[in-house]
């Protein structure tokens, strides 16, 4: 068996390709985590040809370690909570460290390079840039000596459950959607066929070195997901559009948040870091615009003939209700860290 590093194998995104991996029987499977105890990380320890390695993304001697003897890596660093400098550092460094262990095909997990997509205009600069920049950098070493591969993936349309899309449920049952989106098609990427994408890329080398391949599974905007809601559930559902201030208000975690407030202040932060406002209105503009590149669906139904084709399809498939559920480790660690210290501080 072929042995894989996983990075963010414990995420919500990571996870999906550990089990597709470990699942095709071919591919034994490492995954770098800062505590093998965590039950994300048990579970998966749980699964067959699955072995969990303590590091961290933001240590090159833990980098070392995790690339030196395996055959290919997936690496989705956590951008969310590295935030760009760190992540641009780790993620080049990642890579460069692969080479030096003599990894033989290296699947860095993107997002799209908004800035770049929306033609250097700052008001599309967000952290996802870090991902992109790092993507091109992997892309222009070329393919001798080491296969290389792109998975370019969009806002999970889990982030309906746990995350930026979650509605607000009101006291007459019904589900509303308050945020600054106006007709715009946002893409959104089901969970569930990242695995078998990432799976694919490792099975097809000689077709999928260079390749960036763009994963989405519907385009939708809020108008849709409404209505498509209320198809599903029987509950009403409505888009209620707000300007832009009116949204941050609402939304912001607390006053000048940075966009990696939830690791919390122990992290050292300077100028470099985006404050949350500007990195989430810059992906409202972005998502809004519609400028990001089209992915080609052809493509994607020829890899993954099975995959799940639209977002009333993927309501149906994780029988969505409108509630929010943990699905990102990140935002549920954070949660579970402010009952522990509730505990805490009664004992
Ligand atoms: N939310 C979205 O819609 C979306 C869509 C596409 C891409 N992304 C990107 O995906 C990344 C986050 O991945 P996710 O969505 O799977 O989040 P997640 O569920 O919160 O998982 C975070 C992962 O990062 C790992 N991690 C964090 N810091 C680490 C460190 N210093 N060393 C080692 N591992 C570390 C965690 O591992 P341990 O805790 O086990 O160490 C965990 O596996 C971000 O860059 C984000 O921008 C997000």
């Amino acid at each position: 068996m072929k042995e894989i590093l996983v990075i963010g194998g414990t995420g919500a995104q990571g996870s999906m390709v550990v089990k597709a991996l470990s699942q095709s029987k071919h591919y034994s499977v490492r995954v770098l985590t800062r505590n093998a105890n965590s039950s994300r990380a048990q579970h998966l320890a749980g699964l067959p040809n699955v072995t969990l390695m303590e590091g961290r993304q933001d240590n090159q001697k833990d980098l070392h370690r995790a690339f030196r003897g395996v055959y290919g890596a997936w690496v989705n660093t956590d951008g969310f909570s590295l935030i760009e400098k760190d992540e641009l550092f780790y993620g080049v460094r990642a890579f460069e460290i692969a080479r030096h262990e003599r990894v033989q095909h290296y699947v860095w997990a993107s997002l799209p390079y908004t800035l770049k997509n929306g033609d250097w205009d700052e008001k599309f600069h967000t952290h996802a840039d870090s991902k992109g920049r790092i993507k091109d950098f992997i892309l222009a070493e070329g393919q001798e000596g080491m296969k290389s591969s792109i998975l370019t993936t969009v806002s999970y349309m889990e982030m309906l459950i746990d995350g930026v899309f979650v509605p607000k449920k009101q006291s007459d049952g019904s589900f509303v959607w308050l945020n600054p989106a106006t007709t715009g098609k946002i893409p959104l990427i089901a969970l569930e066929d990242v695995g078998h994408y990432s799976l694919w890329l490792f099975d097809n080398v000689s077709e999928s070195a260079g390749l960036d391949l763009k994963i989405v599974t519907d385009y939708v905007n809020f108008e849709d997901i409404a209505s498509t809601f209320t198809k599903v559930t029987g509950k009403k559902g409505t888009h209620k559009s707000l300007s832009l201030e009116e949204y941050l208000l609402l939304a912001e975690p607390f006053l000048d948040a940075p966009a990696n407030w939830y690791v919390g202040t122990n992290v050292a932060r300077d100028e470099s870091v985006l404050s949350w406002r500007d990195n989430i209105s810059a992906f409202w503009r972005y998502w809004d615009n519609g400028i990001d590149e089209v992915a080609d669906m052809d493509l994607l139904d020829r890899i993954h003939p099975n995959r799940l084709k639209s977002l009333e399809e993927w309501m149906r498939r994780v029988g969505y209700n409108g509630r929010m559920k943990p699905i990102m480790k990140g935002a549920e660690d954070l949660r579970q860290a402010k009952m522990d210290s509730k505990t805490n501080s009664k004992l």
